[in-house]
């Protein structure tokens, strides 16, 4: 086990894919009752989303065509899972998503990456139930994940531990929880968010530092460390979550980035599910 967290966060290119128009009626979501997407705002929230990774932290995007018969295809995150030079495609755990890692496929082998695919069908993995802490990895056994995606994980990236964490109440692993630095994870106060970190502690022979906050939501969050700048944290704003903002406010050490999702939120969309983070400089 490597048990390291040299570089960890470090990112130099952010695939991204676009907003598709049939989104606000066809994306997949756990409340039905989550109708009134804006398509519009949706877009204006994703381009702001960019622009940050862009402008303010200097990666290079590469920005995937936009596919409106692909619902879902925003969120990259799914499609697969990366870290040091290798990709390990995914076999989403909903069928109308599988198409979604071909042109992701692509865009990590124009990256050079050392390519690895879930070929057996018997497996499914979602990228969102794929919290990596930068000394080893947990994989959320969630409706769209089983325990045959984990396994092929653990053997792409054999270089780290591998546990698995149940998932009950949530979309996805990282639906309420994430890291906010080396060593630091961010979870959220639900029963459930609570139940998988005891499972994390206890499969674990590390102890992390935690960041408790009110709402599971907005503890999905994306930790970057960039030159010049150090720790960079993009959280939700204080608009959709004001008490788990102010949490947020007490990282002293970190470069605070709210950006809202207040739209992709409805279809159980959160910030790390919009990219998919490489380091092309060094590897991990
Ligand atoms: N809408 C995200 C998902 O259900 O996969």
């Amino acid at each position: 086990m490597a048990g390291l967290t040299v570089g960890f966060g470090e990112y130099t290119h952010a695939i991204v894919r676009g907003v598709p128009a049939s989104l606000p009626k066809e994306a997949l979501r756990m409340n039905e009752a989550n109708d009134d997407v804006d398509l519009a705002r949706a877009r204006r929230e994703h381009e702001l989303y960019v622009g940050v990774l862009m402008h303010k932290l200097g990666l290079q995007i590469v920005d995937l065509p936009v596919d409106d018969s692909l619902p879902d295809s925003v969120f990259v995150e799914d499609a697969a899972v990366v870290c040091g030079d290798t990709a390990l495609i995914t076999r989403p755990g909903a069928l109308g998503r599988r198409k979604e890692t071909e042109i992701v496929k692509k865009a990590l082998t124009d990256l050079h990456l050392n390519i690895v695919e879930m070929i057996d069908e018997s497996a499914t993995l979602d990228g969102g139930d794929v919290l990596f802490t930068g000394r080893e990895f947990f994989v959320g056994l969630s409706k769209r994940t089983n325990q045959r995606g984990a396994e092929i994980l653990a053997d792409a990236f054999k270089d780290y531990a591998v546990s698995t964490v149940p998932i009950y109440d949530a979309l996805h692993l990282k639906s309420f929880c994430s890291m906010a630095g080396p060593g630091l994870l961010v979870i959220g106060s639900s029963d459930g968010a609570q139940k998988a970190l005891k499972v994390i502690q206890q499969m674990s022979d590390h102890r992390y530092d935690k960041l408790t906050i009110p709402d599971d939501a907005a503890a999905n969050c994306i930790y970057l460390n960039i030159p010049n700048k150090g720790h960079v944290l993009l959280h939700s704003t204080p608009e959709e979550y004001p008490e788990s903002s102010k949490v947020f406010e007490r990282l002293k050490d970190h470069m605070l980035i709210p950006v809202p999702l207040t739209q992709m939120a409805k279809v159980d969309g959160s910030l790390s599910c919009c990219s998919i983070l490489v380091n092309k400089r060094r590897e991990m």
